[in-house]
């Protein structure tokens, strides 16, 4: 069975080859649009989402197929206490392959071990998102011409932000990748994620000034301050503000910058930016859908 937990399930001949599929959605969607005629997707949304939920039903209705599924914990019966297994092995008898978000790390992992039919991780805690990883590095694709010898920085809560866990995991995988890490010192990245860098010989540097980084990076990465994983709403309240892009701090950034969001956008990018032309977080959002086109399409073994 196949199915997609971690980014580092996959080879990177495979993300090439889903950024290739991704591309060429996006330049002939007529050839994909029945190609999944007949078949379901079940999106089972245990924690709230816009972006993930939605593109992936987009995705899947642009294919030809249907969705199903349930956008909150409280509307399913996990709030009679089912269990994640057993939720995996019913779903299994009404749909085709599952998209799985969870506020529990594994949760999805434990999805798979019990459904007969695909599981992906639509997130999970503050752990993983693989798919956010596959738009972001369509993304970057698009933008610079590939993913080799960039130098990215991450900027916000580096501690829970699990899109940026997985994008680094997988940036593991290209050449000559430099990373920054600028983060307040309580939002640091987690030692388990900087010995993956130690152990693959990868150059970084940890700062808290972004405007010190700025001019350096081809790509910045910003994320929010990850309120729901606070345990303190008071330390919450001291950390949310730490970094605010603004076009002023833009101004030593270099011209061909890419300004990358997994979104949603709390306050960490002032909306004045979104003009700019090296604002590239919406066009991540539209990237989202075909790439979870193309994997989709890679889990259910269909072709165009
Ligand atoms: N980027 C992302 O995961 O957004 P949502 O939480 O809206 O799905």
């Amino acid at each position: 069975m196949n199915h997609l937990i971690d980014i580092m399930d996959l080879k990177k001949s495979e993300i090439e080859e889903l950024i290739n599929v991704a591309n060429d959605i996006i330049a002939n969607p007529q050839k994909y649009s029945e190609v999944c005629r007949g078949k379901k997707l079940a999106t089972l949304f245990f924690e709230p989402s816009t972006r993930t939920r939605l593109s992936f039903e987009a995705a899947m209705y642009e294919l030809g197929g249907n969705v199903i599924g349930f956008s909150e914990a409280q509307s399913s019966s996990a709030s009679k206490g089912e269990s994640v297994a057993d939720t995996a092995k019913v779903i299994s008898c009404y749909a085709d392959i599952i998209a799985m978000r969870h506020p529990k790390e594994g949760a999805p992992l434990v999805a798979a071990m019990n459904a007969s039919i695909p599981v992906i991780n639509a997130g999970d805690g503050g752990h993983n998102h693989p798919t956010q990883t596959l738009t972001d590095l369509l993304t970057i694709s698009r933008e610079k011409g590939g993913i080799d010898n960039i130098t990215i920085g991450f900027c916000g809560d580096l501690k829970f932000g699990r899109t940026v866990h997985s994008l680094i995991n997988a940036l593991m995988m290209y050449s000559g990748v430099k990373i920054v890490l600028i983060s307040p010192s309580e939002l640091k990245l987690p030692v388990y994620s900087k010995d993956v860098l130690d152990k693959n010989g990868i150059e970084y540097v940890e700062t808290t000034d972004l405007e010190a980084v700025l001019p350096d990076l081809d790509i910045l990465y910003m994320t929010r301050v990850q309120k729901e994983r606070f345990f303190s709403e008071e330390e919450y309240l001291r950390l949310k503000d730490s970094y605010v892009l603004t076009p002023e701090k833009l101004e030593c950034a270099k011209s061909d910058l890419s300004i990358l969001h997994p979104l949603p956008r709390v306050n960490e990018i002032s909306v004045k930016i979104d003009s700019d032309p090296r604002a590239c977080y919406f066009k991540q959002v539209l990237n989202g859908k075909y790439v979870r086109m193309a994997l989709i399409m890679k889990l259910l073994g269909v072709e165009a």
